[in-house]
């Protein structure tokens, strides 16, 4: 029986043209994807960059259904389960060090939002309750909650609802030059971007600053690596003016840059860091907030009233199902040596990736790791060469996410390198065409 379209309201989809030519997934396995009419798609974005271990993992699967039949719910508000503790315990394991206080959410918007509370809650606590503005950056996505709303830098994803009552946000120029075009890796120039929060500050004062959020690679935009230096930049920055740095490695989490985080890979690091989708493997929705011990000190351990130390939380915080799928994602990373399983395959998939430089849809290159940025030659209207492309693709078997007119190509950690080619050739054949 064919599926009734017609009463889901679908999220970032123009679900009129959906309904005209609906993609519906119906089974996926390792690094594949099946439609509803039996037609089989390599996945060249890991889902949507959370299945770093592919599809169909029976171990995630046994570990949450064995734990749904154990203990399928408990409230985290006062009481909790082992498990989430166990998390905690492994996450904080995997973390640059000091990053061992684990605050769990259930996607990336909310650890986005729940990391600005806690650094306001860190900064009262201080006795410094004016700290109340944050900086982020133009072209930056932080999910979409009100507070993520306003820290991305994304036009449309904010001029619908950037209304004045959100949080006080300064943003800092993006980070891409016309002269990093086509360079892979960190590109060699813009670390003097980072400066930008210097100006802020000395607009602003750096005593009305609590935050300053990056994605330490710009992902959703359509990937942006930083500038080498930069992030450093912007850690010394941070410290000579008491204010926090939080890298949301919603996206750049769990190996994709060949370590555990983007702060090890870059050897910068954050006082938080903000995590989902490849945290259960993308199995069931979690996220979480991973915070240095001093933030918690400062909140927690020094507090002087009774009762809950921070006014916030999730029913759905630490959800025993949430936390074996977690769990058992972590065992696959560690066994199947899966980061350093991406951090070899990544010079061949960056090579792979240059092989693309000069196709006639092909306007600039960008990657690091198994992340990368394809952006196409303009089409009429920004973004509808993008749609076209996207379409055009998953018609050619390959599923890979679009943003405006750039593709983020991002396979699993699990993909070989014969995987990497077959995706490569669709991009190849369909980036050759001529006209769209
Ligand atoms: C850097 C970053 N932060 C936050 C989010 C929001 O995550 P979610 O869609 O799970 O709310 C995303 C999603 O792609 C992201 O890339």
């Amino acid at each position: 029986m064919a599926t009734n379209l017609s009463h889901q309201w679908m999220p970032f989809t123009d679900n009129r043209e959906f309904q005209r030519a609906p993609q519906l997934f119906v089974r996926a396995e390792g690094v594949r994807y099946w439609t509803a009419e039996g037609r089989e798609l390599l996945d060249g974005s890991s889902g949507l960059f959370c299945c770093a271990a592919g599809h169909g993992r029976t171990e995630i699967a046994e570990a949450v259904c064995k734990q749904l039949l154990t203990l399928d719910f408990t409230p985290h508000f006062q009481r909790a389960s082992p498990l989430s503790f166990e998390l905690a315990e492994r996450l904080s394991e995997l973390l640059p060090q000091g990053l061992n206080k684990l605050f769990f959410t259930n996607s990336g918007s909310e650890s986005v939002d729940s990391a600005m509370k806690i650094a306001l809650a860190y900064h009262r606590a201080r006795g410094q309750a004016q700290r109340t503005r944050f900086v982020s950056r133009e072209w930056a996505y932080h999910g979409v909650n009100f507070g993520g709303v306003a820290l991305s830098g994304m036009m449309r994803n904010r001029q619908a609802f950037a209304t004045g009552g959100l949080p006080h946000v300064s943003h800092m120029r993006h980070t891409w030059q016309a002269e990093q075009r086509y360079q892979l890796g960190e590109p060699s120039q813009g670390a003097d971007l980072a400066d930008d929060l210097e100006r802020i500050i000395a607009t602003h004062g750096a005593d009305s600053i609590a935050a300053c959020f990056v994605e330490p690679i710009a992902g959703s935009i359509g990937v942006y690596v930083p500038p080498a230096g930069y992030l450093k930049r912007l850690r010394d920055i941070c410290n000579r003016h008491g204010i926090l740095l939080v890298f949301d490695e919603v996206i750049t989490g769990f190996g994709r840059t060949g370590e555990a985080f983007a702060a090890q890979s870059f050897a910068v690091k954050p006082d938080i860091i903000t995590m989902a989708k490849a945290l259960t493997n993308g199995a069931i929705p979690m996220g979480a907030v991973a915070v240095d011990e001093s933030i918690y000190d400062a909140v927690v351990t020094s507090s002087q009233g009774q009762g809950p130390e921070l006014f916030h939380g999730y029913t759905y915080s630490g959800h025993p199902a949430a936390c074996a799928a977690a769990l058992a994602s972590l065992d696959i990373y560690r066994d199947e040596d899966l980061f350093g399983r991406g951090r070899q395959l990544a010079p061949y998939f960056m090579e792979s990736l240059s092989a693309l430089r000069g196709l006639p849809q092909v306007s600039d290159l960008r990657g690091y790791g198994l992340l990368s940025g394809i952006q196409l030659a303009p089409g009429a209207t920004p973004g509808a060469k993008g749609a076209q492309v996207q379409r055009a693709l998953y018609d050619a078997g390959l599923h890979v996410k679009t943003t405006g007119d750039a593709i983020i190509f991002a396979p699993a950690l699990v993909a070989s390198r014969t995987d990497v080619d077959a995706m490569f050739e669709v991009l190849k054949s369909t980036l050759s065409q001529e006209t769209f």
